[in-house]
């Protein structure tokens, strides 16, 4: 059974067990109501009525009796019998005040279903269940009866007669004088009316006895009565002259019996009250037992004779009562006793059978609980398989998605050297005067420009991935933004020439720097102008603007075509990647913008798109340098006009004519430092033409510096034995070469190699694939400085003891060189071998080391200090021509006049006598 059930059937059990139980407590509960209206509640005799009424009804324990008092008056006792009525009294029980007024009301009860009992006193009509009482007119006869049998001759009474209207004063009286009447000596000389009480016939009684002297009996309809006939005869003296008789039949004091024991009575008629009859005959009328309709009840005389017998007897009879009473009382107390523990125990029993219930449900609710448990246990791991599953598949099939990714990266990679290698010997293609001259430049132009797409391409899907895996790191060096955009547009200039696309660029501050990388914002205005020659129609316009917002931090630079546009609803996605547009017919890889999107974000800048009458993106860039990181920042140098080849329709020759220049001794040297046999041959056919290129795949490479002392190194870091680093760092380190400029030209494209280049103290590093032109024009810059660098030297050379312009190296070699000159300046033995070993290299090194960092003779050198210094006796001594003469080392004062004319175009004489 699962719990739906168990609550199905638990709680209607419960409902239905505690309908039984209160349903239970009613039957009980139920009482039979008994009301009884009470002539009244005055006299001894009534009192014993109602007294052995409720002894009787306490052997009912279901029945409950209620007697009102009539308080023998007619009106009351109809309002009593009313309110019995009205509270809904199972049985009616009357004694009424009198017969005729009462009948009505007990009528009325009778037909409204009530079932009545008239005792003692009678009603009229039939109107009633039953009557119960004794006989009173044989109580009237035997009281007939009685004085007859005491009377010999003729006797006088005076009959005392109860209530008029009330039965039992009528039928005694009846009985009574229907004997006397028989009996002829008995004669009643008066009738005195009463109400059953004594003090009603108190002025009647005493006036009948002034009036009549010779009064034998008395007879009163009750023993109250006859006491007080009696009291007034004694008051009177008569008391034993009369004989009095009275009716009831009392135990107890001044009850009948009594009284006659005490002589103050002749005799007593027994009248019984009836009390537990009356309740007994209810009780059958109640149970739906046929009764007789009159119920009556024996009456006798009680005298002298019998009167202690009866007092006995009555005796006997009170204390059976008391005896009953008591037990009931008990009975009672055990009774109450008993329905505390029966209720008590049914609540128990309750709590236990509920107990019970709420147990067994409980147990059915845990092991339901348990099932579901078990069921959700089960699921669970269903689920959980499930998700190992999926979660297994998952990562199979990122294993398999990256596997490509990889795959394709690498292919990309791969593709790269190839085309890099295609690009440049389409370079030395177009040096080929027999093509120059033939038709077939232009295919070659085609395949130049479709090379370079594809790389573009290729680059495109790598940086993708780059920007993917987030492994971009933004290289920011200040730019011109108006030249840098200026480069850019001029690449696109014959296009818009040929379509006749009004192309243009302006600025509002053509002198504006910003901190971009070149390399990535390149690609974003590449990849912009891109796609607005591709959209904009011939006859159209494009235009670059750059707003310089000065009140703000921030530079706009705005795309606008006068294109087809992009739909509103797709504004959104535009950036998306590898969406396509609606409009797009065109084919595209669904990339450009969106890595435009992410390399201007690199920038921390943003982009837009607007579209109304064409496209118009727009990016923010902020000016400074504050938003971003140190890491960040680079330094480049000034841009300069780096374009490669660019082969178009109009094929421009002279970009390919380049003739070798300079003689071969006049040329500077540079070593080459690389294991790509293709690569060498590209660059030493390339470089060969301007420079004396040198070359070494890696495994000499040190040895090869330190012997040539080549003016430029271009060194790759991936060699066979040794990476360019290590090359880098030990010719650093050494003088002999610290001071000859190093470029790493390698394809480590990433941050950490970047800084362990500069780490190993090289000049520049260029990442593979390279620009050619970048190349070439970076060795130039790097000469040029070193150029200038020299040209500072030489006239610094004094200086050069506290200032630090130079390497450490650098700095050192020039200091020891100028320390050991100083100090062999009178000696005029003292050689450039000499001084080679002093600084502890050989002589040529020394000549080219000179040569490289001063770009001047040894020889010329110390000749030029000792010039110098001498130029400073001639100013400050006294000393004579020759005296200075030897003291600068000079042999002879002959060949010191002749060195320095050469220098200063006059002789030292000449020189002294002007200053
Ligand atoms: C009591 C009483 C008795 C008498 C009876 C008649 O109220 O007066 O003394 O016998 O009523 O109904």
């Amino acid at each position: 059974m699962n719990t739906k059930n168990l609550r199905g059937w638990f709680w209607p059990m419960l409902c239905l067990f505690l309908v039984l139980s209160f349903s239970c407590a009613d039957e009980e509960s139920k009482k039979y109501s008994i009301g009884f209206a009470q002539t009244g509640f005055n006299d001894e005799w009534r009192k014993a009525m109602n007294q052995s009424m409720q002894i009787q009804t306490n052997f009912y324990p279901n029945v409950k009796l209620t007697i009102l008092d009539g308080e023998d008056n007619v009106e009351k006792q109809i309002q009593d019998i009313e309110q019995l009525i009205e509270k809904g009294v199972d049985i009616l029980i009357v004694s009424p005040v009198k017969s005729q007024p009462i009948t009505p009301i007990v009528e009325k009860a009778y037909k409204s279903g009530i079932p009545v009992l008239i005792v003692d006193r009678k009603i009229e009509g039939q109107y009633y269940t039953a009557y119960l009482g004794g006989d009173n007119y044989q109580v009237g006869s035997n009281v007939g009866n009685y004085l007859a049998s005491i009377s010999n001759e003729p006797k006088n009474i005076i009959e005392i007669k109860g209530l008029s209207g009330s039965s039992p004063a009528l039928e005694r009286s009846l009985g009574f004088n229907n004997i006397v009447k028989k009996a002829g000596k008995l004669n009643v000389v008066k009738t005195i009316e009463s109400n059953w009480e004594s003090y009603s016939i108190e002025d009647s009684l005493k006036n009948a006895l002034e009036d009549i002297k010779d009064v034998d009996y008395i007879f009163a309809h009750n023993d109250r009565m006859a006491l007080g006939a009696w009291e007034i005869a004694k008051e009177k003296g008569l008391q034993d002259s009369i004989g009095f008789i009275g009716v009831d039949g009392l135990p107890g004091p001044n009850g009948g019996i009594q009284l006659v024991e005490e002589k103050v009575l002749l005799a007593t008629i027994l009248y019984p009250t009836g009390g537990d009859e009356a309740i007994r005959l209810a009780m059958k009328i109640l149970n739906g037992e046929k009764v007789p309709k009159n119920n009556i009840l024996s009456t006798t005389v009680i005298d002298s004779r019998n009167a202690e017998i009866m007092k006995n007897q009555f005796d006997k009879i009170i204390q059976h009562q008391i005896d009953i009473e008591n037990q009931q009382n008990k009975i009672k107390q055990q009774q109450e006793t008993y329905s505390t523990q029966t209720t008590i125990l049914k609540l128990l029993l309750g709590l236990l059978i509920t107990s019970i219930l709420l147990g067994t449900y409980a147990i059915y609710s845990s092991y339901n609980l348990k099932k579901k448990k078990r069921e959700l246990e089960l699921q669970n791991k269903r689920i959980t398989i499930q998700r190992n599953q999926i979660r297994k598949i998952a990562e199979e099939v990122k294993k398999s998605n990256e596997a490509k990714v990889n795959f394709f990266t690498g292919l990309s990679h791969e593709f790269k050297t190839p085309i890099t290698l295609i690009l440049s010997s389409i370079e030395s293609l177009s040096e080929n005067k027999v093509l120059r001259d033939s038709k077939l430049l232009r295919e070659v132009a085609l395949i130049f420009n479709n090379s370079k797409r594809l790389l573009r391409l290729i680059n495109q899907l790598l940086d993708f991935r780059k920007i993917e895996d987030r492994k971009f790191i933004l290289k920011a060096s200040e730019t011109n933004l108006f030249e840098f955009s200026n480069l850019i547009f001029k690449d696109f200039e014959r296009e818009a020439l040929k379509r006749n696309i009004n192309f243009s660029i302006k600025s509002n501050n053509e002198d504006l720097k910003v901190f971009i990388d070149r390399n990535l914002m390149d690609k974003v205005y590449f990849n912009l102008l891109s796609n607005a020659f591709k959209f904009t129609p011939n006859n159209g316009s494009i235009s670059i603007e750059i707003v310089d917002e000065f009140e703000t931090n921030f530079v706009k630079i705005h795309f606008k075509d006068s294109g087809i546009g992009i739909p509103n609803s797709e504004l959104n996605n535009v950036f998306k990647a590898f969406y396509q547009g609606s409009n797009n017919n065109k084919s595209s890889s669904g990339i450009g913008l969106h890595l435009s999107k992410e390399f201007v974000e690199l920038h921390k800048g943003s982009i837009e798109v607007q579209s109304k009458h064409g496209t118009e993106f727009i990016i923010t860039l902020y000016k400074g340098n504050a938003h971003l990181s140190t890491e960040e920042i680079v330094y480049e140098p000034d841009i300069i006009d780096d374009s490669i080849l660019n082969f178009d329709e109009d094929f421009e020759e002279e970009t390919f004519s380049k003739e070798k220049i300079g003689n071969e001794d006049e040329r500077y040297s540079i070593l080459l430092i690389e294991d790509n046999p293709d690569l060498v041959k590209y660059l030493k056919g390339k470089l060969g033409l301007e420079y004396q290129v040198y070359f070494s795949d890696g495994s000499d490479g040190v040895e090869k510096a330190i012997e040539l002392v080549p003016d430029i190194i271009i060194c790759d870091v991936n060699l066979a034995d040794i990476s360019g680093f290590e090359i880098c760092k030990t010719l650093k380190n050494d003088l002999r070469t610290s001071h000859i400029p190093n470029i790493i030209l390698t394809s480590l494209n990433n941050k950490e190699s970047y800084i362990q280049g500069l780490q190993s103290g090289a000049d520049l590093y260029l990442t593979k694939p390279f620009s050619y032109a970048i190349l070439l024009q970076s060795v130039k810059s790097l000469l040029y400085n070193r150029e200038k660098l020299r040209y500072y030297y030489v006239n610094n050379v004094y200086k050069l003891d506290t200032e630090h312009n130079f390497g450490l190296f650098e700095q050192d070699f020039i200091t020891n060189i100028n320390k050991y000159i100083n100090e062999n300046l009178d000696n005029s033995n003292f050689s450039v071998e000499q001084l080679a070993d002093k600084l502890n290299i050989s002589r040529v090194q020394l000549y080219r080391k000179m040569k490289a960092i001063l770009g001047v003779n040894i020889s010329d050198y110390i000749q030029n200090i000792r010039l110098e210094k001498a130029k400073a006796l001639l100013d400050e001594s006294t000393l004579t021509i020759s005296e200075i003469a030897y003291a600068t080392g000079f042999s002879s004062p002959n060949y010191f006049s002749t060195s320095f004319k050469n220098k200063y175009n006059m002789s030292p004489k000449v020189y002294r006598d002007k200053h």
